[in-house]
């Protein structure tokens, strides 16, 4: 009896001792990340990750969809010298500017070089500026054309290969009183843009630089039969003139009302259109990749897109900031985001797993598509994007010829990057 007593009491006195020191040990780090998808993923992430890791805890900050304005809250917020947030989801066009200014943790310090070894190939490339890795991917986004495949089978009409053949197929779709609208993309003056802008370009045969970077060539031929095509979408009524307000959300909301026969979207739009909760076209969506201008060299360009996870380098938790990137660039989180948001993963062995395949149709195609990069190599990129999405969109909208829009980006990329790239 007495015995038992002096157990339970010590029982009581290491319980209490061992639940402070798990109180001690046990830490909350704080998580930015903008919605990914419209279905709840990265609660459903956390979930499991707290499951994994009892004694760390995951405050979500819900950042901004628009990915310049997410970006302009993070500078404010980590140039102030603030340790929230403790970890980021930042775009991968973002490794420049963030490493340059000191706003985001050289990852390659901390990590082992066996940590980079699971990433698909590229990806890690695309994430270093002057020799450090500055994020670790977390998923990869290209454009893709969604179709209304009911509709196209009803009109008996083939899945679009070339630009002229879409735009056509969307205005036969709005004429037959099908659908309201025809091809909704991402048309505002925001970096959806300059992604859209660089398929139509790439698929032209035009570039912003030349190959060796030393000179803006983005007032050319090609670039004028890419923006007059864009602006012929538009004029033509293949695409709504409301298209030059359209953001991703935009896009995905009219097209998963049933409202538009095609849409440009990334990776998360299968998901979002298959989400009974908010989608009408519920198995009535095919996948394929983007058109081009000639038939013979489809499929068209892709825009590299995607997202990884930075560290605030005022962050107070580095180890278990270290132990969240490690879990959800792991095979579980990876299996999460590609089947239940469609994302790519930048797991190579998730990537590649034929069980991830079946439950993923973007994935299925991925290895067809012809990506092409963005010009953010240089710190300056905002800037240069910029030029590119505002005369564009100024161009789209008719305010200005498309010829003007393209002589007015050339001069304000070289002034953007007169310091050099
Ligand atoms: C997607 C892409 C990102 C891009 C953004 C533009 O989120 O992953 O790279 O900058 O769209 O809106």
């Amino acid at each position: 009896m007495r015995t038992r007593n002096i157990l339970s009491a010590l029982t009581l006195l290491t319980g209490l001792a061992l639940g402070s020191l798990a109180l001690a040990q046990s830490t909350t780090i704080v998580w930015a990340a903008s919605p990914i998808s419209n279905n709840g993923l990265r609660a459903k992430l956390i979930a499991a990750f707290e499951k994994a890791y009892p004694n760390i805890h995951v405050k979500l900050i819900s950042q901004p969809t628009n990915t310049d304005t997410n970006r302009a809250t993070l500078v404010t917020e980590i140039s102030s010298g603030s340790s929230t947030p403790d970890v980021y989801m930042g775009d991968v066009i973002w490794p420049a500017q963030f490493g340059h200014d000191g706003l985001a943790l050289p990852l390659s310090k901390y990590l082992p070089a066996s940590f980079w070894d699971r990433f698909a190939p590229g990806l890690v490339a695309g994430a270093t500026y002057k020799g450090q890795i500055y994020g670790a991917p977390f998923f990869l986004d290209g454009g893709f054309l969604y179709y209304r495949k009911d509709l196209l089978a009803k009109m008996h009409l083939p899945v679009p290969k070339t630009w002229a053949q879409l735009k056509q197929e969307a205005l036969e779709l709005k004429k037959a009183g099908l659908v309201k609208y025809g091809f909704v993309w991402q048309g505002a003056a925001y970096e959806g843009l300059t992604c859209d802008w660089m398929e139509y370009l790439s698929d032209a045969g035009g570039s912003v630089f030349n190959a060796n970077l030393t000179k803006v060539e983005i007032d050319s031929p090609q670039a004028l039969k890419a923006l007059e095509f864009m602006r012929s979408l538009i004029t033509s009524g293949a695409s709504p003139e409301a298209v030059v307000t359209y953001q991703e959300p935009q896009a995905m909301n009219t097209f998963a009302s049933g409202e538009a026969a095609f849409m440009r979207n990334w990776d998360y739009a299968w998901a979002a259109s298959q989400d009974p909760q908010n989608s009408k076209v519920v198995g009535k969506v095919g996948v394929a990749p983007l058109p081009t201008f000639n038939a013979a060299d489809w499929p068209g360009h892709s825009t590299v897109g995607g997202w990884n996870l930075y560290i605030n380098p005022h962050s107070k938790h580095l180890k278990a900031d270290l132990t969240f990137i490690e879990w959800m660039t792991g095979v579980q989180a990876q299996t999460i985001m590609a089947t239940y948001a469609s994302e790519i993963p930048s797991n190579y062995a998730v990537q590649k797993s034929p069980e991830v395949r079946a439950k993923n149709p973007v994935l299925r195609i991925v290895s067809l598509v012809k990506f092409t990069p963005r010009p953010a190599q240089t710190p300056a990129y905002p800037s240069v994007s910029a030029a590119i999405y505002r005369n564009i969109n100024a161009a789209l909208a008719g305010s200005v010829s498309p010829q003007q829009a393209l002589a007015q980006a050339q001069r304000e990329i070289e002034s953007a990057i007169s310091g050099g790239l």
